[in-house]
């Protein structure tokens, strides 16, 4: 991992920990954070638990980082400015980046909408091990779903900056795994991203 902690006008020495390495050597696992992005109501935190159990019926080592659920606590002073928004992605990058060092296979559920703040995410974790999901649902579709009345808030004037209404959501370019989730079920999803790491484990 090439990546060394910056802070500003500090004189920070990374040390090259020993267990820095490609396997586990306990959970006989490749690390990886699974990082899922996705407008509102696309699916991420459905197919994030449908694929948390699938893997652990595999016998592997997992978490799951929820933007609902960090926004309450690591990320509670954080709102959906731009800028906020990219903090939030930062901090999250961060603390994926710590698990993926302990061993686990992360799976991150983020709307993560700007590009640069995922290649941000990408870069802290190391390209190697960062497997970027596109949950993609049509806005219509999501707006249909509106699992939390949220769009209709959004449309409403109640919620402002909302992803997809009055706030961009650029769309993945090349992710690694793209998920058409009108065209799948959440087994079928949740099998491209197992697909995945499977082909993570092979690599040599
Ligand atoms: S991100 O843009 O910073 O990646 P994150 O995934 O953490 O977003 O949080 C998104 C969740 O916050 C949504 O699922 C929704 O419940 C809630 N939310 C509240 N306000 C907004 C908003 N303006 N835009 C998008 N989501 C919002």
């Amino acid at each position: 991992m090439s990546y060394v902690a910056q802070g500003p006008g500090q004189n920070l020495h990374a040390f090259a920990f020993s267990h820095l390495r490609a396997e586990h050597p306990r959970m006989k696992q490749r690390p990886l954070v699974i990082w899922m992005t996705g407008i509102s109501a696309s699916g991420k935190s459905t197919i994030a638990d449908a694929l948390d159990i699938a893997l652990q019926a595999q016998g592997r080592f997992t978490c799951i980082v929820d933007g609902d659920s960090v926004r309450g606590g690591l990320c509670r002073d954080l709102g959906f400015t731009d800028n906020d928004r990219e903090e939030n992605i930062r901090r999250v990058a961060e603390v994926a980046r710590l698990m993926l060092e302990a061993g686990l296979i992360v799976i991150v559920a983020l709307i993560s909408p700007s590009a640069a703040s995922r290649h941000y995410a990408r870069s802290i974790i190391g390209n190697e091990s960062f497997v970027e999901v596109h949950v993609d649902a049509p806005l219509e579709t999501a707006e249909q779903r509106d699992p939390k009345g949220l769009y209709k808030k959004a449309r409403a004037g109640l919620i402002k900056n909302f992803t997809g209404i009055d706030s961009r959501y650029d769309l993945p370019i090349f992710p690694e795994v793209h998920l058409n989730t009108q065209a799948l079920s959440v087994e079928q999803s949740v099998e491209a991203i197992l697909d995945w790491v499977a082909r993570n484990d092979a690599r040599t």
